[in-house]
């Protein structure tokens, strides 16, 4: 049995300008002990699924099931759910200052934070809490242990909210974008301290980020997400190298260097769709390279293709359109010539006429 099951979860926030369907049906599953990355562009529903996970979500109609540990989290009261926040899942923010006080000692933080939970003197929290700042390699803990958070640069911070986050030993560590605002070294840096950290208490983590080359240093599996849905899902490995998905293959393309780019950034056509008005059938369609009337028309099903065990695709290609080379690009497009009609022309028209200079950019 999964560590955590989320099975259809949907959330929407109703809003003045209409219903925002921030995630819509995503199912997936985190084991003991792994490390599941969630990667998608701004707007996915990344953090609004994390977070609901958590009754953090105040206003949101949520739906689906999410068991941790055989508890349906989405049925817990309030102060059920503190109990499980910190001790069993805890959960690291994109910008540190949102969860440490600005006016307290960092060393006080951790301290309150274990001794909210568990019976410890206020001694033996502070030995923890220098021990914590030790093993995430914040140099001369003693002395760091009471400093005020801005006293430290920005990605010592992170180190220190990582430091909070481990305190309980949760059994989830959910990191939300936990590098995005420090440079590419220091990025690099934290993502291997969470690696070596995950694996040393041998508990689960959730990775969220836009960027997927940043996941495949810490990540045993990826769930792709577009328009609150889950695209694409598989172990890294098939993800980089036979992805089916067409929105997995322009993030991989978009990854500066990276395998299917030809060593070229290509950035992907357009920008994510509103999520009060959702494009119909396939979300990605008005995007996509490969899209066929049948994308315009339907949804498609979160399925196995043919990359790997565990990889499964929400794409009307054929299961075997896996890859990311030119051959795989070619094949796929093959598939699509006679499967284009009236919805696509329609659709083309409209691009380009949106477009300045008339050019469609993609197909
Ligand atoms: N309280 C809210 N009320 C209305 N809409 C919301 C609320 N919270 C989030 N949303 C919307 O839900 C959608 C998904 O947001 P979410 O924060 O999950 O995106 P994300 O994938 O985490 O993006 P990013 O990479 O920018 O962090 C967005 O369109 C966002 O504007
Ligand atoms: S279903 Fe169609 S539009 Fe959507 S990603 Fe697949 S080919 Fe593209
Ligand atoms: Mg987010």
């Amino acid at each position: 049995m999964s560590l955590l099951s989320v099975r259809d979860l949907t959330v929407s926030f109703p809003t003045s300008d209409g219903v925002v369907r921030a995630v819509r049906g995503l199912s997936f599953d985190v084991e003991a002990g792994q490390t599941l990355g969630i990667v998608g562009e701004t707007g996915s529903g990344k953090s609004v699924s994390a977070l609901s996970l958590l009754g953090l979500n105040p206003g949101a109609d949520i739906s689906g099931s999410a068991v941790f540990e055989g508890t349906e989290l989405l049925a817990l009261r309030q102060d059920q759910l503190r109990r499980v926040r910190g001790a069993e899942i805890a959960m690291i923010f994109q910008d540190p200052l949102s969860s440490l006080h600005p006016y307290y000692r960092v060393g006080w933080q951790i301290c309150e934070a274990i001794r909210t939970h568990r019976r410890t003197s206020r001694a033996e929290a502070m030995r923890q809490a220098v021990e914590l700042l030790r093993m995430v390699s914040i140099p001369q803990p003693e002395r760091r242990v009471s400093a005020f958070p801005h006293e430290l640069s920005g990605g010592m911070r992170q180190r220190a909210m990582i430091a909070m986050a481990l305190a309980l030993r949760p059994k989830l560590l959910i990191a939300d974008e936990p590098t995005t605002a420090l440079d590419a070294t220091v990025q690099a840096q934290l993502m291997e301290l969470l690696g070596g950290m995950q694996r040393e208490l041998g508990m689960a983590m959730i990775v969220i980020t836009h960027d997927l080359g940043l996941v495949a240093t810490v990540a045993d599996s990826v769930l792709v997400m577009y328009a609150g849905r889950g695209a694409e899902r598989a172990d890294y490995r098939t993800i980089f190298r036979s992805p089916h998905h067409p929105y997995t293959r322009g993030l991989l393309a978009s990854i500066p260097g990276a395998a299917g780019s030809g060593g070229r950034l290509v950035p992907i056509v357009g920008q994510p769709p509103s999520l009060i008005r959702i494009p119909s059938g396939c979300a990605f369609h008005p995007r996509c390279p490969f899209a066929m009337d049948v994308c315009v028309r339907d949804q498609p099903p979160f399925v196995p293709v043919s990359g790997g065990e565990g990889h499964l695709s929400a794409c009307w290609l054929p299961p075997d359109a896996v890859g990311v080379d030119a051959a795989a690009d070619v094949a796929r497009q093959r598939y699509v010539e006679g499967r284009r009609g009236p919805a696509i022309a329609r659709l083309r028209a409209a691009v380009a006429g949106a477009r300045p200079g008339g050019a469609v950019a993609h197909g």
